[in-house]
């Protein structure tokens, strides 16, 4: 654990020791294997499914020529019997950096929507949409500085967004009744296209960063330094050797002469996926390149369609006549044919029942798991020694490592602004309120303004009402200030000062964003001026009000003071709901 390297900032060099995760719910490993190529410790990847186990185990624990560092603990376990406290004596720590994972998204699925399924009593019941507790138990245990949990879109809307709510409402609230900070919360939509998978694919985050900890998790993804966003299809699969439906094999040589013929026609994007994300050449041989068999009049059926096509649109525009049986008004998208010069759609786990929706752009058959694999970006070396329709579902369950990646790089710029804020923060960001009565006189006249009136404010003025936010609510995440959801809250139980002076300050606040009804409007003035640059990066994500702000109230005390703001009230105590007000802990 003692590894580490520096990274320089400005004249110095800081070192930054080697940052440890722990995977949840890790399938196959998609997301452990990201992490880990951006530079983290995989202490323990957990799953239930004993194949999804095995398979991350052949490729990320026994691989150690690969020059990565292999995963410390593969386990089989079931994550709703199986307890922190006996994870902590297995690894032999309480206490990890980061943990990631995505709790099993069938449960939110967008494609039940068509049932019906993601509201009313069978929705509510599924036990699936209950392993995120799972998840934060974790959470609450190991206390990771940071956490990631990754789930479909179908996820936000739920239940009327009931779920989102309380996910993150549990996660901003965790432990604090036991005197833990409990976790600053935001959600953000990642794009796996924009980070260089060859695929339509959107996914829910949801991103915790440790409520006493300073500094904000700044929420844009940028590709890993390997990726070329908007790779297409075409430079994932397009030099695979050809094989027909119901034929293929689980073990061969790579057919290099067609690649070397590919290659020359084909532009840079093709050969940067080729070796630096495929990384072919570490691959001693081409697996899992077998393709499924079809019905002759599945087969037939393929041939109507013209590359990057859909069924519907054959039938509409040509007016193409398929055989296939099932009722022509609900199933028209029932077969796809994929486009070589766009993203590929979204390979999902259903690949293992059928290849309808994804025939292949030349090839009158539908995609190999190796095909499957590569517009999910695991790299040609990563095996999957199983059946295929079990590899197909660990493949379509997977985070893209590629976007792995990108979430690790972005957790490490994270941790190591935190590191940089609790050491070195110079708080040159002025004026900055020198104790809550301050921030709450330079708040108030502006909380019962119109939003053409907000406009109309001095940019400092407005800047001294958003630092006074900052200082008062150091647990609140400005992005999750534009995505409040439906509910109000008003359990604050607490009377202290801060009520006394303006009780709207406190609540009612949003369930789902813990921000106080009545500041909406002015955060949204504030990203109003952050997108046309009346706010710079620095002021509107203001750590340097946070800070001070939590320095007033004596919390993260290992932080060391290098700046000029007053000491202030070293005995301040919570004058906060439990939604907004981080607690005292043990610095990370
Ligand atoms: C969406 S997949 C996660 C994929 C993974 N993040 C990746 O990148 O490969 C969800 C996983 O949760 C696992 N799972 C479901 N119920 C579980 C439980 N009770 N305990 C542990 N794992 C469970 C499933 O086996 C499945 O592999």
């Amino acid at each position: 654990m003692g590894r580490g390297r520096s990274v320089a900032r400005g004249n110095a060099r800081i070192n930054v020791k080697t940052q440890t995760f722990l995977d949840l719910f890790s399938g196959c490993g998609g997301f452990t294997l990201g992490m880990i190529r951006s530079g983290l410790r995989c202490v323990a990847a957990i799953d239930v499914d004993p194949v999804a186990i095995a398979t991350l185990r052949a490729n990320l624990v026994d691989q150690h020529h690969l020059g990565l560092l292999p995963v410390a603990h593969a386990l089989e376990r079931d994550l709703r019997y199986f307890r922190p406290d006996q994870l902590a004596a297995l690894i032999g720590t309480g206490h990890v950096d980061i943990v990631v994972g995505g709790p099993p998204c069938q449960g939110f699925s967008t494609a039940r929507k068509m049932d019906g399924a993601n509201s009313g009593v069978r929705f509510m019941q599924d036990s699936r949409r209950h392993l995120y507790r799972q998840f934060l138990k974790y959470v609450d245990y190991f206390q990771p500085r940071v956490f990631v949990m990754e789930n479909v879109l179908g996820f936000r809307s739920a239940a009327g967004g009931k779920y989102l709510t309380r996910v993150q409402h549990e996660a901003r609230i965790l432990g604090r009744a036991a005197g833990r900070p409990g976790y600053r919360v935001h959600g953000q939509v990642e794009d796996a296209w924009e980070l260089g998978v060859p695929q339509k694919r959107r996914r829910q985050l949801i991103i915790g960063v440790r409520a006493d900890l300073p500094g904000y998790f700044v929420p844009i993804l940028k590709p890993a330094p390997r990726a070329r966003p908007r790779t297409p299809l075409g430079a994932a699969i397009g030099e695979l050797p050809i094989v027909r439906a119901g034929n293929g094999q689980n073990e061969r040589d790579y057919d290099l002469r067609r690649r070397a013929k590919y290659l020359r026609r084909q532009g840079k994007n093709a050969s940067n996926y080729l070796f630096q994300i495929l990384e072919v050449k570490r691959a001693k041989k081409l697996t899992n390149h077998v393709a499924r068999s079809h019905s002759k009049r599945d087969l037939r059926d393929f041939a109507r369609l013209k590359e990057g096509e859909t069924s519907a649109v054959a039938m509409r525009d040509r007016g193409v006549k398929f055989e296939f049986p099932y009722d022509k008004s609900s199933f028209k998208d029932r077969y796809t044919r994929q486009s070589r010069s766009a993203p590929c759609s979204t390979i999902v786990a259903h690949l293992s029942k059928d290849g309808l929706m994804f025939i292949h752009p030349t090839q009158n058959r539908s995609f190999t798991p190796r095909e499957a694999a590569r517009i999910q970006s695991f790299p040609d070396w990563f095996r999957f020694p199983i059946s295929r329709t079990r590899a197909f579902r660990l493949i379509g369950n997977a985070v893209p490592p590629l976007v792995g990646e990108a979430v690790g790089h972005a957790v490490n710029s994270a941790l190591e602004r935190i590191q940089l804020n609790s050491t070195n923060i110079k708080l040159d960001l002025a004026p900055l309120p020198k104790d809550e009565k301050e921030a709450v006189h330079w708040l108030l006249p502006l909380l019962d303004l119109e939003s053409h009136a907000l406009r109309r404010i001095r940019d400092e003025t407005f800047k001294r009402a958003w630092y006074s936010i900052a200082f008062l609510f150091a647990g609140l995440h400005p992005d999750s200030a534009l995505d409040h959801g439906k509910r109000r809250a008003y359990d604050v139980k607490n009377h202290m000062p801060l009520n006394r002076i303006e009780p709207r300050l406190v609540k009612p606040y949003y369930k789902q964003s813990g921000w106080p009804v009545i500041l909406a409007r002015l955060a949204k003035e504030a990203w109003r001026r952050y997108e046309s640059g009346a706010l710079k990066n620095r002021e509107f994500y203001c750590s340097d009000a946070q800070l001070s702000g939590m320095r007033y109230r004596g919390i993260g005390q290992s932080i060391k003071r290098t700046g000029k703001v007053a000491a202030g009230n070293r005995n301040g105590r919570s004058q906060l709901s439990p939604e907004q007000e981080p607690r005292n802990h043990r610095a990370g």
